[in-house]
């Protein structure tokens, strides 16, 4: 007689989590995203993607959005992201995304949509570009991270409202068809508050498009983080003991608790609270410390920067594994709206 034994196979949470081929990663991509994507991939199944429809917002060139997408992956993989643990992959690759939005934007109203914190800034940064996509971008993001089920989606603060349009999707196709096909994902930062990684202009967050000298980005060369850093926006310094920092100061502060050590925060800051600080000593310690952080990612992108063939392998590794399951998805998707089945 044989006997089977079948290795019982815990079922592990579905993670997602995406980034638009705009630029180079910063730091604020990497601590407010790309570092939990690298700590989650060991215990959950993790889906990673290269947000490329995302990006078609603002209307890249062909030549450039090919240089970025590339760009990207090849800084997902400098920062620690493992193909083999986490499936990898661009969101063109996956039309079946285009599909499920196609069903989520029949039951998106316009009045929600143009609430959307971060649609009436683009259409204030942008006023002659305000499209459909454009206001239709939290339903483009509920498809991806639907259609492949995702639990968890490790992203930044600035994330916070498009996660919340995509659970009320989720729940509104599911109380639609009375079903409960789609699980509601969560916006996941291991319980603590999403993270913001302030820019170096004084005000507001770290980012690709808020001006030259804002952002950090993981392959700046030494001498421009030098340089950045020396030119960060900073006050005349504190005049009262133990007085609260203005915005511009506490960015440098949060910026020097994620690079530098626990005894170099509290340095500064007992120096700023007895009124002894100088701005540019802790202008140069951070400065060294974002160096010694970033130097090996910087190091990392360069060498992989020559590997075209094993970037094409990943690509179709990660195509695959995602299509499959979106695709299976869809099936059904079809199924619950009632449309005819074709396979
Ligand atoms: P994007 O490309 O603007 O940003 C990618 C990730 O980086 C985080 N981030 C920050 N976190 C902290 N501080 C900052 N200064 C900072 N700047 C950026 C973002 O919160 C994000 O996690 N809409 C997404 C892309 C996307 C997506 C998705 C994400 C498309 N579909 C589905 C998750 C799930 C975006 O614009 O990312």
């Amino acid at each position: 007689m044989f006997f089977i034994i079948f290795a019982s196979m815990e079922k592990r949470e579905v993670v997602l989590s995406g980034i638009r081929p705009t630029g180079h990663l910063h730091l604020g991509n990497y601590f407010g995203a790309v570092k939990n994507f690298v700590k989650m991939q060991d215990t959950n199944d993790c889906y990673f993607f290269i947000a490329d429809y995302h990006s078609l917002t603002t209307h890249p060139h062909p030549d450039n959005l090919q240089g970025n997408v590339r760009q990207v992956l090849i800084e997902y993989l400098a920062a620690g992201l493992d193909p083999e643990k986490a499936t990898l992959y661009l969101q063109s690759d996956i039309p079946e995304t285009a599909e499920l939005y196609l069903f989520l934007n029949m039951n998106a109203y316009l009045g929600e949509l143009e609430r959307v914190t971060t649609f009436k800034e683009k259409a204030r940064k942008q006023p002659n570009n305000v499209n459909a996509g454009l206001l239709t971008y939290p339903t483009l993001m509920a498809a991806d991270i639907i259609i492949q089920k995702a639990a968890k989606v490790p992203v930044g603060k600035d994330q916070e409202q498009n996660l919340e349009m995509t659970r009320t999707y989720a729940r509104r196709f599911n109380k639609m068809y009375n079903t409960d096909f789609f699980p509601v994902p969560k916006a996941f930062n291991f319980g603590e508050a999403l993270v913001k990684i302030p820019g170096l202009d004084g005000s507001g967050k770290m980012g690709k498009s808020e001006g030259e000298g804002n952002a950090i980005f993981l392959n700046d060369d030494p001498k421009v983080i030098r340089k950045k850093i020396m030119r960060a926006v900073t006050d005349s310094g504190p005049t009262e003991k133990n007085q609260p920092k203005p915005e511009p100061i506490e960015n440098l502060f949060t910026l020097l608790k994620v690079v530098s050590k626990p005894e170099v925060v509290a340095y500064f800051d007992e120096k700023y609270n007895d009124c002894s600080i100088r701005y540019g000593d802790l202008k140069k310690q951070l400065a060294e410390d974002v160096i010694a952080f970033t130097t090996p990612f910087a190091e990392k992108i360069k060498a992989l920067d020559a590997s075209d063939d094993y970037i094409l392998k990943v690509m179709n590794m990660g195509a695959e594994k995602a299509r499959a399951n979106a695709q299976k998805t869809m099936r059904e998707v079809r199924e619950i709206i009632g449309f005819r089945k074709i396979y």
